[in-house]
């Protein structure tokens, strides 16, 4: 499904260089669980935006579904990420004004879904991460945990192929955090969605099929 040949990101600040990715090389098959560890600055998240198809590389190939996206336009990549694509932050990046169905329901939105469906779909997903009492609350009246829940009924709306979860539970609380986990561990099975998700926690990290340890923008390990 996903396949990087010899990708780097250099990120030029005035007249200084930063290699974030250095010669990567990775393939990811429909359905896999991945985990994606490393110190930070070491390049995680300049991975996953590729990966995400948020940002392109500075060299190589980044295969996406057979289709070569390093060469897609702006307008091609979105079309790809609303799509395909489904994204989890750290900080759940919700917004503040609307419910948890409205939340929910902003991938649909931009896909142009019509509004009956959109609200079918959106409390579906919010019943597929166990809010379904919770579809009128503001993310303000709601947990950490919670929240974070209702960004991933975000990202699976739109049915996509993968997730990409970057540090999903690192603002959480660990009971929280590990129910977090086991949403995707169940999303996974259950959809076969798959899931690559960057930690600092070395609990949670062992808790995926795989394993890919980044080292100074360099993949040292994958096992
Ligand atoms: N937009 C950017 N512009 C310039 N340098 C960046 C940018 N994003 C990340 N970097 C640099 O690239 C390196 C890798 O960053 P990042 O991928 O965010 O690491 P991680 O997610 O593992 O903490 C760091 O040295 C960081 O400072
Ligand atoms: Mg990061």
């Amino acid at each position: 499904m996903i396949e990087m040949k010899d990708v780097w990101k250099v990120y030029s600040i005035d007249t200084v260089e930063v290699v974030a990715l250095r010669s990567v090389n990775v393939r990811i098959q429909q359905g896999e669980y991945i985990s994606i560890i490393g110190p930070s600055g070491s390049g995680k998240s300049t991975l996953m935006n590729i990966i995400g198809c948020l940002d392109r590389p500075s060299r190589g190939t980044y295969l996406f579904n057979d289709r070569n996206v390093s060469e897609y336009s702006d307008a091609e990549l979105a079309h790809i990420r609303n799509r395909r694509i489904g994204f989890v932050f750290q900080m759940f990046n919700l917004l503040p004004r609307y419910d948890a169905v409205k939340n929910v329901s902003m991938p649909l939105l931009y896909a142009g879904v019509d509004g009956a469906k959109m609200e079918a779909l959106s409390k579906d997903a919010l019943l597929n991460v166990g809010l379904g009492n919770r579809l009128h609350h503001k993310p303000s009246q709601l947990s950490g945990g919670q929240q974070q829940r209702i960004a991933i009924a975000r990202a699976i709306v739109n049915n996509p192929d993968i997730i990409l979860a970057d540090e999903p539970t690192g603002n959480l609380d660990s009971e929280s955090g590990r129910e977090i986990i086991s949403i995707f561990k169940d999303l996974n099975k259950r959809m076969n969605v798959t899931v690559v998700l960057v930690t600092h926690d070395p609990s949670v990290a062992r808790q995926a099929d795989r394993t890919i340890r980044i080292l100074d923008g360099a993949l040292v390990q994958d096992a």
